[in-house]
């Protein structure tokens, strides 16, 4: 099945990279693989019927023989009732015994199907919450990393010693290579990794003591590649608030400048964008996932590139209304394009998993480092 899906959902590139007759060979190869598996046990359940039922009269044949020579021989040690009664009491048992040897082959499927199920079933969840959380209902002061180091699966560190204070209604930007770990960074916040060192605090609270409800209510993500599903465009925008109406849809969806697409759209709102919105441009998906977090009106802000496949122009009116979001309101950015970040309270600039450089923009400017370089570069 993964198989399948996998090629079916990878067409694009498959096709783009002439690779159908390598896909082919690779499918055809699994689906003989998996016909010969069937074909064996098939052929063996086809021949367990035959072969019991044989042997079953095989045994009989030879029990009525051995008891009539036994009956109708001078040294007669069992009378004629008493060998009916026996037939009929082996008769009735026989099946019974079939049954057993069924269930023999039975038992070993049933439990290959349980080792499968029982993987998912008991996968942990490294993310445990306290028997009794601390509620966190609003965010009042600040968010706070405190020497925060982060590796995944116990690897090589991706996060080495972090420390930064976030305050509430202030905007703080990341900037730094792809790969430096700031998507890491963020995606410590609403608790997806627990930290391996140190803690993360909000209002002074650490957030692995307080609940998961409760601490996810505060934010609203804009993935780096949004995520959207196979819905219609109202629902979509509509995922993280219960009872939406369709004003404040298309109020979210007017700020985030998605509405007049929308409109063009066959079936305006109730359009489906299928399978993970590919129905859709890519500057569009991201508009949808903006209007999302706009709808969702959370106090903590997360963007990952929120603006990233948007060409300047939709960039520019998309950036006022995040603006407009952003005012009053913590937000945590991620941009490659410095245009989106200037005015950014504190422009935290990463590498490697650490911080090398912060402040403001002139100050950076002004310092002649890696943000400078980075800047000049984008000048041009
Ligand atoms: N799920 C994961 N498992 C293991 N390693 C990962 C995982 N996600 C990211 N990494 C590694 O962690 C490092 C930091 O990745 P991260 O996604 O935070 O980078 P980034 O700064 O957001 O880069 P970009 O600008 O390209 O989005 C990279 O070296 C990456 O290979
Ligand atoms: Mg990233």
């Amino acid at each position: 099945m993964s198989q399948v899906e996998e090629t079916l959902g990878g067409l694009r590139i498959i096709k783009a990279f002439l690779a159908e007759k390598k896909m082919s060979s690779r499918f055809n190869s699994i689906t003989s693989s998996m016909r010969d598996k069937n074909t064996k046990v098939a052929v063996r359940q086809s021949l367990a019927h035959p072969v019991s039922e044989f042997m079953g009269s095989v045994m009989i044949a030879i029990v009525l023989w051995f008891g009539s020579t036994q009956i109708l021989s001078d040294t007669c040690s069992i009378d004629a009732p008493a060998f009916m009664t026996y037939i009929a009491i082996l008769y009735s048992v026989i099946q019974p015994i079939k049954d057993f040897a069924r269930a023999a082959f039975g038992i070993p499927k049933g439990l290959a199907s349980m080792d499968r199920i029982d993987a998912i079933l008991k996968a942990g969840n490294p993310i445990v919450e306290l028997e009794k959380p601390k509620p966190l209902e609003s965010f009042e002061s600040n968010i706070e990393f405190d020497c925060v180091s982060f590796s995944y699966d116990n690897g090589r560190e991706v996060l080495h010693d972090i420390s930064l204070t976030i305050p509430k209604g202030r905007t703080i930007a990341i900037v730094g290579a792809s790969g430096a770990g700031k998507s890491t960074l963020v995606d410590l916040i609403p608790r997806f990794y627990d930290c391996c060192k140190g803690s993360i605090r909000i209002d002074g609270k650490d957030i692995r003591e307080t609940s998961l409800k409760d601490l996810r209510s505060l934010m609203g993500n804009v993935n780096q590649d949004p995520i959207l599903f196979n819905d219609t465009i109202f629902n979509n925008i509509a995922f993280g608030v219960k009872d939406a109406t369709m004003e404040s849809v298309v109020a979210a969806a007017k700020i985030a400048n998605a509405h007049d697409f929308i409109i063009e759209k066959e079936e305006g709102y109730n359009t489906n964008i299928g399978d993970r919105g590919c129905k859709l441009s890519g500057g569009q998906r991201q508009r949808i996932s903006i209007a999302r977090a706009i709808l969702k009106n959370p106090p903590i802000l997360i963007l990952d590139e929120a603006t990233a496949s948007l060409d300047t122009e939709s960039e520019r009116i998309v950036q006022e209304a995040l603006d407009n979001l952003m005012h009053n309101r913590t937000t945590v950015a991620i941009a490659h394009r410095l245009s989106t970040i200037k005015g950014a309270d504190e422009i935290i600039v990463m590498d490697e998993g650490r911080i090398v450089e912060r402040g403001r923009h002139e100050q950076l400017i002004e310092f002649g480092g890696y943000y400078r370089k980075l800047h000049d570069m984008q000048a041009l």
